[in-house]
């Protein structure tokens, strides 16, 4: 094991791509506040990599050197006003201006200060004890946003938050076992007041306990040890953040919004280094929930664009969240008062035995089999009671995968004994879990086959692809025929898709400037998995706030500024930015540098054993070789050395 500091390199030696080091972020913001654009007024939303164009990257790839750059996002208490900030790391400012009607995402600090607020309120305090809770620090409280209609007296514009609350009956008791229904503060966050207190319904909060730490439950079953080892190393190498491993080229990058990210990836075909993609990253998770009771139906949280979800981002532990030879990857984040907090063991990286990677026994007995390995590159956060896992493997047939995993504890609520309860399942007497989706939005900047091309990016063209079968007749004499259609998409309004099982659906994007050994434009398809369709109507809030759910398919003309597809600054947005507005235009995808949105999820009808903690639930799509290489890369695959006959 050994842990690569995000050490203080200022100089242009650090890659262009690189996650914004704990130096560089202390040095910009240090600038920023000796020039006065920063100062007692403000927080610091979010602090993000300003990445390189294309064309700057492949000058940096030429030996030029790039000046790095971040963009600050600062909230003004003052005025509630959120500006964005563009400053190089050496402190100089390149632009800054105000963002017209956008709201900030949550911060830590105000989430602490809205707690304490409604922990001090004589209202709330009374109405625990009403509940027979009479000591307040034995409540739990969280702080989400409003993520369905405000309610109509505190729709003025001001930014609000409101705090389910559960009670913590002993220190290390799952409080989610207990919740508080019925009960909210809800605070102004500019004003740090709480404007309202909702105490609706007296349902008794349930009491049968949920422990899952193995303090309280002894688990015991066992297993005998299993060890990874590999005595001559890894197989991988990483040079800053720069990765190589098999054939496969990329840099890890990070950023305090989205998390993980994976840029610049390439493959060693045969000694030509051929680009596959430029940025890929998980640009969006919502959670709308789908629970009509009270306080439960606001549950509507943009985990991304709302919270940050890189700055909730776990220290791992080794043998545990990642199992062998780990390299460790350090991130930094800057807190709203401009304190830069590093991430000790991030993102960890290692490969992975995956079963065979393809096998044949000829009819003279030869056996040929390869082992399949992959290589891991992973982070998990914990926001409130949900983890969530984001998984990147490479594949030695040319494969990426994404995987998130879904774990932690599901959201919880009380209700009376015996009731129906229609959108919630009940896990315990009186404790009910609500129905709810998890969807995700994945920002794919693919650069099929780039070369030379690199620097203006890389025109691509995405196809849809069906299998389907003639009528019975002349094209279909014996009824088993099928055949596949091939569907260019040529503007974004053809290409808002949805996936179709029954058509065996999938996605090609395809290089038509570059043919492979049989004519045909070389590419990679876009394989969805287990994934879902929302059940919020279209015209809901949040149907309205996160109308990118409605398609799993999204195909844009790349654009730097279109990053997250339900907008900037959803927190209390009425809706309807991002992909919705930008397609609106219709704009020509065919042969440009294009970015494909893929959409998926889960729809989580909560079972009893996701309870006290849910086990992992996975979700993710596979981007696979589709006529790129001339045959399967995983041929050149040495045997194992010890000969598997
Ligand atoms: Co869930």
């Amino acid at each position: 094991m050994s842990a690569v500091a995000a050490g203080a390199d200022l100089s242009s030696r650090a890659h262009p791509l690189d996650p914004l080091s704990k130096g560089e972020l202390e040095s910009l913001i240090a600038g920023l506040r000796d020039q006065g654009v920063i100062d007692q007024r403000h927080l610091i939303a979010v602090v993000q990599l300003e990445e390189p164009s294309k064309a700057t990257l492949a000058r940096f790839r030429l030996g030029e050197s790039v000046e790095r750059a971040a963009r600050v996002t600062l909230l003004d208490r003052s005025s509630g006003e959120v500006s964005e900030v563009v400053v190089t790391v050496s402190g100089r400012v390149v632009s800054n201006r105000i963002i017209a009607g956008a709201k900030a995402p949550i911060l830590s600090t105000e989430s602490e200060m809205a707690i304490a607020a409604a922990k001090r309120d004589a209202r709330v305090i009374e109405a625990l004890r009403s509940r027979g809770i009479t000591d307040v620090e034995t409540v739990r409280m969280e702080t989400w946003p409003i993520g369905a209609q405000i309610p109509k007296y505190l729709d003025d514009g001001r930014r609000i938050i409101w705090t389910p609350m559960w009670h913590q009956p002993t220190p290390a008791a799952n409080f989610y076992a207990h919740p508080i229904s019925g009960l909210h503060a809800i605070v102004d966050l500019d004003s740090g007041e709480v404007v309202a207190v909702e105490n609706e319904q007296q349902i008794a909060v349930p009491q049968t306990p949920g422990p899952y730490r193995q303090s309280q439950t002894g688990a015991g079953v066992a297993l005998k040890p299993l060890e990874i080892k590999q005595p001559a190393g890894v197989s991988f190498s990483i040079d800053g953040h720069s990765v190589k491993w098999e054939r496969w080229n990329f840099n890890i990058g990070f950023c305090q919004r989205e998390g993980l990210v994976i840029h610049d990836v390439w493959f060693d075909d045969a000694g030509e280094m051929r680009k596959i993609a430029h940025r890929m990253s998980i640009a969006e998770l919502v959670i709308p929930y789908g629970d009509p009771s009270q306080g439960a139906y606001r549950k509507n949280a943009f985990d991304t664009g709302e919270f940050g979800l890189g700055n909730y981002t776990n220290s791992l532990t080794l043998g545990c969240d990642c199992l062998g030879e780990i390299v460790y990857l350090d991130v930094a984040v800057a807190t709203p008062n401009g304190i830069v907090r590093e991430i000790k063991n991030a993102i960890c990286t290692h490969e992975e035995d995956f079963g065979i990677l393809w096998k044949h026994v000829d009819v003279d007995g030869n056996v040929e089999v390869r082992r399949g390995r992959r290589l891991v590159v992973s982070s998990i956060v914990t926001i409130n009671n949900y983890e969530y896992g984001y998984f990147w493997y490479f594949y030695q047939d040319g494969s990426i995968e994404f995987e998130a995993k879904l774990t932690g504890i599901v959201l919880t609520l009380a209700d009376h004994l015996g009731t129906e309860h229609g959108s919630a399942t009940e896990l315990e007497p009186g404790l009910w879990a609500p129905y709810h989706q998890h969807i995700l939005c994945a920002r794919l900047d693919l650069d099929i086959d780039g070369g030379a091309d690199e620097a203006a990016g890389v025109r691509n063209t995405v196809v849809e692809v069906d299998s389907f079968a003639h009528e019975m007749g002349p094209k279909n004499v014996y009824g088993g025929a099928y055949e596949t259609s091939e569907k260019v998409l040529r503007r974004e309004g053809e290409a808002r898709r949805v996936v179709d099982p029954f058509k065996s659906r999938f996605w090609k994007i395809i290089n038509p400037g570059r043919k492979n050994h049989i004519g045909k434009p070389v590419g990679y398809k876009l394989l969805s998995g287990h994934t879902t369709y929302p059940l919020a109507k279209p015209e809901s809030r949040i149907g309205r706030r996160a109308g990118f759910m409605y398609h799993h398919l999204w195909v844009t003309p790349n654009r730097a500024d279109e990053r997250y597809p339900a907008g900037d600054y959803p927190y209390q947005h009425p809706g309807g930015a991002g992909l919705p507005e930008w397609t609106r235009a219709d704009r020509e995808i065919e042969n440009t540098d294009v970015v494909l949105w893929h959409v998926f999820g889960t729809n989580h009808i909560p079972r009893a054993e996701d309870w006290p903690v849910m086990p992992v639930e996975r979700t993710g799509f596979h981007l696979k070789p589709s006529g790129f290489f001339s045959r399967n890369p995983g041929i050149d695959v040495a045997p194992a050395p010890k000969a598997c006959h």
